[in-house]
């Protein structure tokens, strides 16, 4: 069967529209349009979600018109329509998922509501055939957490984050040391040639029973020792510091988690995939391959274009979701907060569920 869908993603500060082809489990990204919105929300550090829903509004039809352009297919050519419902900031979601509606509508296509941390978990099959089931270390800007994923809808969270996500530490340290927004990548090249060793920061949960992660500690200290630092070499090997750091945890945890997801999977093929923003950063990812390769595990990460928010992997998800008959109504509605595990997110919230129930 082929499938050939038009994905949306306005979860944060990415409009972004792709075409994906999947013809027996084969899959062809036909185009990938992501506009960046960093020029609006740089002067204030960080993205402001009303300039974000905005932002996505003025230029959402232009996106995905140059995404069917680019791919060579008109509406005609489409088997559905896949638009990110979250979790996200969610005046930007009600644009990306309100033009999937009013597309599905117009030209009588499926629509399918995709969970944008779903997307992040088929990412690697954007690139690479990597069967189902995988064990998945999920570290992005909202997120850190690691999942047995045995297909779409089918996610169950093996631990979380009990504070800050991965990203978003190296985020808010970034910005104590005074790099511009996204932190990430800025932090990750005035890391380059520091000295990692020269402070001790916390090494928080490492060696603990369990999955979870914690990053608050260390982003509260390296704020403290940013404070004092004169010298480009001192901020320099504080950067370095701290991505060590924040790359041992998560190699730790997972290390936990492969040994656990061994056991459950004896005599199968074990894979492990990291995705996510934050596997982009050079260290976190080389840093994962030697436990995954000590546990008998094939290592895959997608490539950086697909580790960011991008939607081919909203393509994708709609897609694998489409061909299991998953659709969706078009009174889908979008969600701020949505566990891709709700099950384990109810019964165990690592993160305060709050108002507007349980967030991962
Ligand atoms: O997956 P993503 O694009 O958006 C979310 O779903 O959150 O992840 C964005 C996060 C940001 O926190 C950004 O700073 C981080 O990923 N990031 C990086 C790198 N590239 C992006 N962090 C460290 N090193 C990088 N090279
Ligand atoms: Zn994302």
């Amino acid at each position: 069967m082929s499938l050939t869908v038009l994905g949306i993603e306005t979860s944060c500060d990415e409009t972004a529209a792709s075409v994906v082809r999947r013809a027996d489990g084969h899959v062809e990204v036909l185009s990938s349009v992501v506009a960046s919105q960093i020029a609006d929300h740089a002067p204030y550090g960080g993205v402001v979600p009303e300039i974000a829903a905005r932002a996505h509004v003025e230029v959402i039809d232009a996106i995905v018109a140059r995404a069917l352009d680019e791919a060579g297919v008109d509406y005609g050519d489409l088997d559905g329509v896949a638009a990110t419902a979250g979790p996200g900031l969610v005046g930007g979601v009600m644009v990306g998922l309100s033009f999937g509606k009013a597309v599905a509508l117009a030209r009588d296509l499926p629509l399918v509501a995709v969970n944008h941390l779903e997307g992040h978990a088929v990412s690697a099959r954007l690139a690479a055939d990597i069967p189902y089931p995988f064990l998945l270390l999920l570290v992005s800007g909202g997120h850190c957490q690691l999942l047995e994923v045995a297909g779409v809808g089918a996610c169950r969270r093996l631990g979380s984050t009990i504070d800050d996500a991965a990203g978003e530490a190296f985020d808010k340290i970034a910005k104590s040391l005074g790099l511009p927004y996204p932190g990430g990548p800025a932090l990750e090249r005035l890391a380059e040639g520091g000295d990692s060793e020269r402070f001790p920061l916390p090494r928080s949960l490492l060696g603990r029973e369990g999955c979870d992660f914690s990053f608050s500690g260390l982003k509260t200290a390296a704020a403290r020792i940013a404070v004092g630092l004169a010298s480009d070499a001192g901020r320099r090997d504080l950067a370095a510091a701290v991505q060590e750091a924040i790359a041992r945890q998560p190699c730790d945890r997972t290390d936990r988690a492969l040994a656990a997801y061994a056991r459950a999977h004896e005599g199968r093929d074990l894979r492990f995939v990291v995705a996510g923003g934050v596997a982009a950063n050079r260290t976190v990812r080389s840093r994962l391959e030697a436990p995954a390769a000590a546990r008998g595990f094939s290592f895959a990460a997608p490539p950086l274009a697909y580790c960011t928010d991008n939607a081919a992997m909203i393509a994708l998800a709609g897609a694998e979701r489409l061909a299991l008959g998953l659709v969706d109504g078009l009174d889908a509605v979008a969600r701020p907060r949505w566990p891709l595990d709700e099950a384990a997110a109810l019964a165990n919230p690592v993160h305060v569920p709050g108002r507007k129930g349980a967030k991962a």
